[in-house]
């Protein structure tokens, strides 16, 4: 099987080959190539329907492509083949984490309580799996602290540590879509995968949205896939985007060469131009040219 061409040059985090994921007679995927880069962002843009939440479950393990190669390029720990893994086993060796369209937030736990969580493995090895370990040792507690730590870093970087006792299901929509890139961050993942994070919010939570993804991306070093409809964010910060319509890629480029493409203004727009215009992310892209 022969890769598609890399779309840009860069170090490679995550590559997809020729991945297809049919339901039934529905083919959500269609051979779909590409890859992503470390400390890019690359965006996953398309249609409804497209494919996108499909791709990430596919990347996540939550289901097994009917074909297809995804490596992911782990900067210090070699390549894995995402296909061949369990599901459990993504985020805690090959470092993929990711967040939901529909937010999955452990709702009646507290912010803080979530972000600990997210760090079950870290601390469970630090126990040595047994009481003893987890009533006694050093490692444990000193493991503890750095997971309460790590958990304070990432509220006070989202702006939530005023939060950190209210329970998740009782914060406003724009805090629990923050807490969910919060909780992906404290398993300290190589490539984050966040799916419409920007959905919902008003304008002043898109821009501080936008200013997060750049910290993660510039002082973390490590790659995003971003899903997203609202075109300020991905035409703003997205280093390359691959665009999806009825499962099939139809175009790959930096923001301006996508802005331009006449292949994704049809998919957008529709093949009949006298029909009603679709959704806000068609105005938005308008806006843009
Ligand atoms: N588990 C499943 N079983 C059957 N069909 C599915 C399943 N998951 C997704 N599909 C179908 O696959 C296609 C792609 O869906 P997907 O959710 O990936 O689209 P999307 O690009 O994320 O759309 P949206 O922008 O609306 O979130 C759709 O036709 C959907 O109905
Ligand atoms: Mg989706």
């Amino acid at each position: 099987m022969s890769v598609a061409a890399p779309d840009k040059l860069g170090d490679s985090l995550i590559t997809v080959e020729h991945l297809t994921m049919r339901f039934g007679g529905l083919v959500a995927i269609d051979d779909v190539s590409f890859q992503g880069a470390n400390r890019e962002i690359t965006a996953i843009i398309g249609p409804n329907g497209a494919g996108k939440t499909t791709l990430f479950n596919c990347l996540t393990g939550f289901y097994k492509p009917t074909v297809g190669r995804l490596t992911l390029h782990h900067p210090r720990k070699g390549d894995f083949l995402l296909e061949r893994m369990e599901g459990y086993q993504i985020p805690q060796r090959a470092g993929v984490a990711r967040t939901f369209q529909n937010i999955r937030l452990f709702p009646a736990m507290s912010v803080l309580e979530n972000l600990i969580v997210a760090q079950h493995n870290a601390l469970m090895r630090a126990s040595g799996y047994s009481v003893a370990g987890l009533l006694g040792l050093r490692g444990y507690r000193q493991a503890e602290r750095q997971a309460v730590e790590l958990a304070r870093f990432w509220m006070d970087r989202t702006g939530l540590t005023d939060r950190a006792d209210i329970d998740a299901g009782n914060l406003p929509y724009g805090d629990q879509r923050r807490l969910e890139i919060a909780r992906a961050m404290c398993t300290n993942p190589v490539l984050l995968c966040l799916d419409e994070p920007a959905a919902g919010l008003n304008p002043r939570e898109s821009s501080d949205l936008n200013a997060l993804l750049r910290y993660i991306r510039d002082e973390h070093s490590i790659g995003i896939l971003l899903i997203e409809h609202d075109m300020s964010v991905v035409m703003e910060i997205s280093d390359h985007i691959i665009v999806l319509d009825y499962g099939r890629r139809i175009a790959a480029g930096t923001p301006e060469e996508i802005r331009n493409n006449p292949d994704v203004i049809r998919a957008y727009l529709g093949e009949n131009e006298d029909e009603p215009l679709p959704p806000e992310v068609v105005r938005d892209m308008e806006e843009e040219r």
